[in-house]
């Protein structure tokens, strides 16, 4: 379906795009020495332990592809990038999923305490929504944004705020905690990767497109690509738990059997889950025609979300 030299293309496109945000996400967060100089490194090293950056990648992309400007999207990129790494300190504390390592390194608890790591982590989620609202702000102070587009830009916070909190992962978390050892519909299991993993991943795609003004066909296409890329990615994710290395994971594999977790994997089984993976990938792919060639990095990122190994 893709060819070599777009998927060199879109490797070293992604590759550009991860330097682009770590760079910002590094002149964000940095050391201080306030006497709260502690939750500044603890965020950080979170933050800086170096993520696949999926999220903001996608945010960037989609802007691109719309034809919007990069530097109007990178702080909600950012913004999402932050949420997504607060919702990881939380999800590994021992309350809940009580794993040692994260992108390659020791958990956020096991370095700093866990009192830290969850201050860490409101720490992250709570910077997320300055940011945005800070270059809102500066975006009305210096005359750069009209009425509608800080509008859009408010659509864009308010959507980010439901994918992140009860209508969005926060609410697929707690049905993830309160499903340990237990068999539970396929349906639930469904709103619970959606909401969980998918709300995050579909509100970095439909950000862009908030901001951007898109009509509504536009919009549509794309709400297609990211349910199904999102839901793609928790799927993925379960069975890269049960088959992927720990080397290039950074993270401990066959933990959900061990916690009794209910994944797609262990209700399922390994056959099906990947069976629903490329069903998924397929259909995400197919929301993206009436983009033309302007998508490839988008087709190239959904097969990734297939393939990847980490
Ligand atoms: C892991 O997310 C947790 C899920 C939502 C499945 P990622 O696989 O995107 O983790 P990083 O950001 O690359 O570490
Ligand atoms: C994580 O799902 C979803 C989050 C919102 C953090 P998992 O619990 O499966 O993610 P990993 O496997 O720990 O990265
Ligand atoms: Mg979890
Ligand atoms: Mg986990
Ligand atoms: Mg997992």
């Amino acid at each position: 379906m893709m060819n070599c030299s777009k998927r060199m293309e879109f490797e070293a496109k992604y590759e550009v795009w991860v330097k682009y945000i770590n760079d910002a996400l590094s002149g964000i967060i940095t050391e201080n020495e306030t006497p709260a100089k502690s939750i500044y490194s603890a965020m950080r090293y979170s933050l800086m332990a170096g993520g696949k950056r999926i999220r903001p990648v996608l945010s960037l992309a989609v802007c691109e592809m719309l034809g919007g400007k990069i530097e109007d999207i990178l702080p909600y990129a950012c913004a999402i990038e932050m949420i997504h790494t607060y919702s990881l300190i939380h999800d590994d504390l021992p309350a809940m999923d009580n794993d040692d390592f994260r992108r390659g390194k020791p958990t956020n608890h096991k370095v700093y305490g866990e009192a830290r790591a969850i201050l860490a982590g409101d720490g992250l989620l709570t910077y997320a929504f300055e940011l945005m609202t800070g270059s809102m702000l500066d975006a009305l102070n210096n005359g750069t944004a009209d009425i509608d587009s800080l509008k859009r830009r408010i659509q864009a916070v308010y959507y980010i705020a439901r994918a992140a909190g009860v209508s969005g992962m926060i609410g697929g978390q707690v049905v993830d905690i309160e499903s340990v050892d237990m068999i539970i519909e396929p349906e639930v299991h469904e709103f619970m990767n959606r909401c969980k993993t998918g709300a995050l991943i579909k509100a970095a795609i439909m950000v862009p497109v908030i901001i951007t003004g898109q009509d509504k066909d536009v919009m549509d296409c794309l709400e297609k690509y990211s349910d199904s890329i999102g839901l793609a990615f928790q799927v993925k994710d379960d069975i890269l738990d049960s088959e992927g290395s720990m080397e290039l994971l950074g993270k401990r594999t066959g933990r959900d059997v061990q916690e009794k977790r209910s994944t797609s994997v262990t209700l399922h089984g390994l056959d099906e889950a990947k069976n629903k993976l490329d069903c998924l990938i397929r259909e995400g792919i197919a929301g993206l025609e009436r983009f033309g060639e302007k998508a490839d990095f988008l087709r190239c990122l959904a097969l990734y979300i297939k393939d990847r190994e980490k």
